[in-house]
């Protein structure tokens, strides 16, 4: 995931400039594109792939919005508070035009996907909008967006999944890496918008999977984290028309020669090498299958931590929101796993608010959340989208105060629950991946668990890419506090 401690917004507001080190002195550029991402880590990997798009078409990447030419924004829908952000940061491109008339703006992903043209109504100085689906269309778009007229593709695809784009790391720390396996989505959670922003669910290429990995970890990279809305439900079937796939057409993979499904992907990408951490994000409870839990189990370095998203502890209000389980069934998931991987770190989402949600439902979440004890949990209060099942079934009869008041109470709960978790840890020793200097002290280390802990530590002779066994001897809600006792 994006972040560490508690409640942050992880797929919403996380801006990120774009940075290349193909940027150099001599220039070689036509124009110039500075890139602003934001969304789940499925948009930053997206950016990646805009950049590598742009960069083979005589484009560089700088690093403010003032030195470019060509402002891009990566949108995201999933709340109101998340398009807001993007409108806010729009009027201050805005600006920038004044001073520069032949700059162009472009917004792309999620919010470019579900207002479409209405876009260039509502932001006049918007001169191209651009759908996830669409990005290898850019450099004609700009073409036309320079003659002066409005560019817009927002065509969503039953089979892109830019498997043969080498995507241009933006803001890498150069050790740990995304990589998208998988676009779409074919879950109807009906507070949900993201199947209508992406589109039908369609897995990626194996091969071109394998070989970005293979190609990450020489060029130094030591952890990957497989990226899809729904990674469970992956299934690559070699010379397959992928606008066919679905979670459940064609039959299981095992039937049908040369079939990979995930638990077959994440073992192919452990075995490239020991050194090269797997994470995968993210599980719907209803897809996680046994295979995969025993592929974590037998792999070192296929990590220990699962993100399975509960959404809710209240099997009623999980019936209104179309998950497909109830609070029982997901027990008895979080059991399972609990039972084949007995080290397993847990981390959610939770929505509180939902449609016609009692106290008594929202007593509920708090009850599983205490049963599940997450190391991490993202919590949201429920935000109607426009079009989605729920905006079109159900009234959003939960005033935003109550709303409020009852993630507050979550988010209260889950503070005291991640402490308890990182206290559990002190004393113990960790193999950490050290990702770079702490932000906060260049004579410190930050790396990561195989949990997904933050763990800072003195630097001493270590470098960024190792791996070090850590004690631990203080921590927050937040970050682990430790002495390296060994390169691991
Ligand atoms: N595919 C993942 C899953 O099924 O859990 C996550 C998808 S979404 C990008 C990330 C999280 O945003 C969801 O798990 C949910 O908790 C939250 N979310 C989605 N729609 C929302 C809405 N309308 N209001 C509030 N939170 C929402
Ligand atoms: Fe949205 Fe549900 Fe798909 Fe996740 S699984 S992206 S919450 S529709
Ligand atoms: Fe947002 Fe789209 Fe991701 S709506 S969370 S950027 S798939």
């Amino acid at each position: 995931m994006l972040e560490t401690l508690t409640n942050k917004e992880h797929d919403e507001a996380r801006q990120g400039e774009a940075y290349a080190p193909f940027v150099n002195e001599i220039n070689p550029y036509k124009k110039h594109f500075y890139i602003e991402s934001y969304g789940c880590a499925m948009n930053f990997a997206d950016s990646e792939v805009v950049a590598s798009i742009l960069n083979n078409n005589g484009f560089g990447a700088t690093k403010t919005a003032e030195t470019a030419d060509l402002i891009f924004i990566n949108t995201c829908s999933i709340r109101d508070k998340a398009e807001q952000t993007v409108r806010k940061r729009l009027t201050e491109f805005r600006k920038l035009k004044k001073n520069n008339p032949g700059l162009l703006v472009g917004v792309l992903g999620c919010m470019a996907e579900r207002l479409k043209a209405q876009f260039l109504e509502e932001e006049k100085l918007v001169d191209m909008v651009i759908g996830p689906d669409a990005y290898r269309t850019l450099p004609g778009l700009i073409e036309e967006a320079e003659t002066g007229q409005k560019a817009v593709n927002v065509l969503l695809s039953r089979d892109e999944t830019y498997a043969d784009i080498a995507p241009i790391r933006l803001n890498s720390n150069g050790v740990t890496a995304f990589v998208s396996i998988m676009r779409g989505c074919n879950n109807m959670c009906s507070f949900c918008v993201v199947p209508f922003t992406r589109g039908r669910e369609r897995s990626r290429d194996a091969e071109s999977i394998i070989n970005e990995c293979k190609e990450l970890f020489e060029q130094g990279y030591r952890e990957v984290t497989l990226l899809g809305q729904n990674v469970d439900s992956y299934q690559w079937i070699p010379s397959h028309n992928p606008s066919s796939q679905s979670s459940t057409f064609p039959p299981p993979p095992g039937e049908i020669e040369g079939a990979v499904s995930f638990a077959m992907l994440m073992e192919k990408v452990a075995l490239i090498s020991p050194l090269l951490r797997v994470r995968f994000s993210t599980s719907h409870p209803k897809d996680i299958t046994d295979d995969v839990l025993f592929t974590i189990a037998k792999y070192k370095n296929i990590c220990n931590y699962i993100h399975l998203p509960v959404q809710s502890g209240s099997s009623r209000v999980l019936q209104l929101m179309n998950r497909t389980y109830s609070r029982e069934w997901y027990i008895a998931k979080v059991n399972r796993i609990k039972e084949i991987i007995p080290d397993c770190g847990l981390s959610t989402d939770m929505i509180t608010g939902f449609c016609t949600e009692t106290e008594e439902d929202h007593q509920e979440s708090l009850s599983l959340m205490r049963y599940c004890q997450y190391d991490l949990a993202y919590m949201y209060f429920y935000s109607e989208r426009p079009g989605t099942l729920a905006a079109r079934r159900f009234k959003d009869d939960i005033p935003e105060e109550v709303k409020k008041r009852r993630l507050q109470e979550m988010i209260d709960l889950h503070r005291i629950q991640s402490l308890h978790s990182m206290q559990r840890d002190v004393g113990k020793t960790f193999k950490v991946l050290i990702e770079g200097s702490s932000k906060k002290d260049e004579n410190e280390l930050q790396g990561r668990t195989d949990h997904n802990k933050v763990v800072i530590f003195p630097k001493g002779n270590l470098k960024k890419g190792d791996y070090v066994t850590v004690k631990i001897d203080r921590c927050t809600a937040g970050t682990l506090f430790g002495t390296p006792i060994k390169t691991a």
